[in-house]
């Protein structure tokens, strides 16, 4: 594991821009597993500015999100779909035909799960994938269990994550209870993972995920065996570290 510490939400953004363009650049059609969230946005802000410098091509470029919301259609502002296209795919040249979300409006889950495990080995596996981290170490929408869970599957939201969610919601009623996931397995079969962390608020859960106990209680703690983890935090994030 490779551990970058950055001065704050803006330099993490940049770092973690380069090491997604390195990939793409290494590998220009490559698979990009992406994420949705607060973190990764100053991420996809520096991308799409370099590719409007004419540094970045994402015409050969594949992705694959972590999650969506199950009920949530593609053109509802709070998708995940919908986040990916106004945040990124938009902005840069990607195929939208190469772009893939898990569809929230399958409603026969293992279906869906099944349908989007296939997608992703069909594609040859991830070669890059981007991870935010939740406030209680959950990766994707992998909330803590007594079990890791293994590929795409439909999850019941946490209460904590319903709370740190609603802030984009009218209410916390509104917020989808469930949604649709990669598991912990599916993740880890990515061929290099790149975890982003911001923030004072999470400092002690990342100190968790990286030196406490392997644990499906801390989902991010599993990125330890993983042999090609880059993680980037600022300052806050890792405050609770030992220096
Ligand atoms: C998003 C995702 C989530 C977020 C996590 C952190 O696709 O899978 O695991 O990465 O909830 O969210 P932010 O970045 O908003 O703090």
């Amino acid at each position: 594991m490779r551990l970058y510490r950055t001065k704050d939400y803006d330099d993490m953004s940049r770092k973690a821009a380069n090491v997604i363009s390195a990939q793409v650049i290494m590998k220009p059609d490559c698979v990009l597993g992406l994420a949705t969230g607060s973190s990764p946005i100053g991420t996809y802000k520096q991308l799409i500015d370099w590719y409007n410098k004419g540094d970045l091509d994402f015409s050969r470029v594949k992705s694959v999100n972590l999650d969506e919301y199950k009920g949530l259609p593609r053109d509802n502002e709070q998708s995940y779909y919908y986040f990916m296209y106004n945040n990124l795919f938009k902005h840069v040249n990607i195929n939208l035909d190469n772009t893939n979300v898990p569809n929230g409006m399958e409603p026969d889950s293992d279906k869906e799960c099944g349908r989007y495990e296939k997608v992703i080995a069909d594609l040859g596996g991830v070669d890059l994938q981007l991870l935010g981290m939740g406030h209680n170490g959950h990766i994707g929408f992998n909330e803590p269990d007594d079990v890791f869970a293994k590929t795409t599957h439909c999850v019941d939201l946490a209460e904590s994550t319903i709370e740190a969610n609603k802030r984009f919601f009218a209410s916390a009623d509104d917020v989808p209870r469930q949604a649709y996931s990669m598991g912990i397995q599916t993740i880890m079969r990515a061929r290099k993972i790149l975890l982003i962390v911001s923030g004072e608020d999470k400092a002690e859960t990342l100190h968790k995920a990286l030196c406490g106990p392997v644990t499906p209680h801390v989902p991010a703690s599993i990125l330890q065996f993983h042999n090609d983890v880059v993680v980037v935090a600022d300052e806050a994030a890792l405050s609770k570290m030992p220096k």
